[in-house]
């Protein structure tokens, strides 16, 4: 529970507290946890595995809006505003997750500013990191994003080795083409020039970049 931001300033025993009254609950990969829509009655906090949070079109295509790792949390809004949820959620892998209820999220954050701020803070992040999309999606061409969008997943979720980053991420082609909002085939073209030219290796939930080669 240390490595969870939004905690970070309660000490052992408000961590206890929580430890006590939150619901631990490990989940198998491919679980939905909610549907976009329905009425939000949980909050949640991810101790281990990852989550992908996703909206759908009219026409059943997929948006990957955000992943959430370890330490992250979601399912806020529909408790704030009591709005149906705004995404679904799925797990990449095997997932343990700390679930609060509505009452026990809104008695937390009555008791400790220090987790409504952390609350706000993680709203203003989503909002700054949604414009910043809408710009790339209005600016940068296909290729482009697909390069920012894994140099973004590589600053979040990469362990640096020299010049090798190593990339955990349970993400298929399908998913990777909707976070970096590209059709399938401008993916795979992408990745296919950036193995030829050695900047990056493919692994099962795992890539490699090379920095060196990136630059040139
Ligand atoms: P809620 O609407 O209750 O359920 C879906 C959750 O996904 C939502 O709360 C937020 O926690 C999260 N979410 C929705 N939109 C975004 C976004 N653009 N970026 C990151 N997280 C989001």
């Amino acid at each position: 529970l240390k490595k969870v931001s939004l905690f970070d300033n309660l000490n052992d025993e408000q961590l206890e507290h929580i430890l006590r009254i939150a619901n631990r609950r490990t989940i198998t990969a491919g679980s939905i946890l909610f549907h976009e829509k329905e009425m939000g009655l949980t909050f949640y906090v991810v101790l281990a595995g990852s989550i992908k949070l996703f909206t759908k079109s009219n026409t059943g295509e997929e948006k990957v809006l955000s992943l959430v790792n370890s330490g992250e949390s979601f399912g806020e809004l529909s408790l704030l505003d009591g709005r149906p949820r705004s995404a679904s959620a799925q797990t990449l892998e095997t997932t343990t997750v700390l679930e609060l209820s509505s009452e026990q999220f809104m008695a937390l954050m009555q008791t400790h500013f220090d987790i409504t701020r952390g609350i706000l803070a993680e709203l203003c992040r989503r909002l700054r990191q949604t414009n910043e999309h809408v710009n790339d999606l209005t600016f940068l061409d296909g290729r482009t994003r697909v390069l920012k969008n894994l140099i973004t997943l590589a600053n979040k979720n990469g362990k640096r080795d020299g010049n090798l980053i190593s990339i955990h991420m349970a993400l298929n082609y399908d998913e990777l083409a909707q976070m970096a909002g590209v059709t399938k085939p401008v993916l795979s073209e992408v990745i296919r020039e950036l193995e030829q030219r050695g900047v990056l290796q493919f692994g099962i939930n795992e890539y490699k970049l090379n920095l060196l080669k990136l630059r040139g």
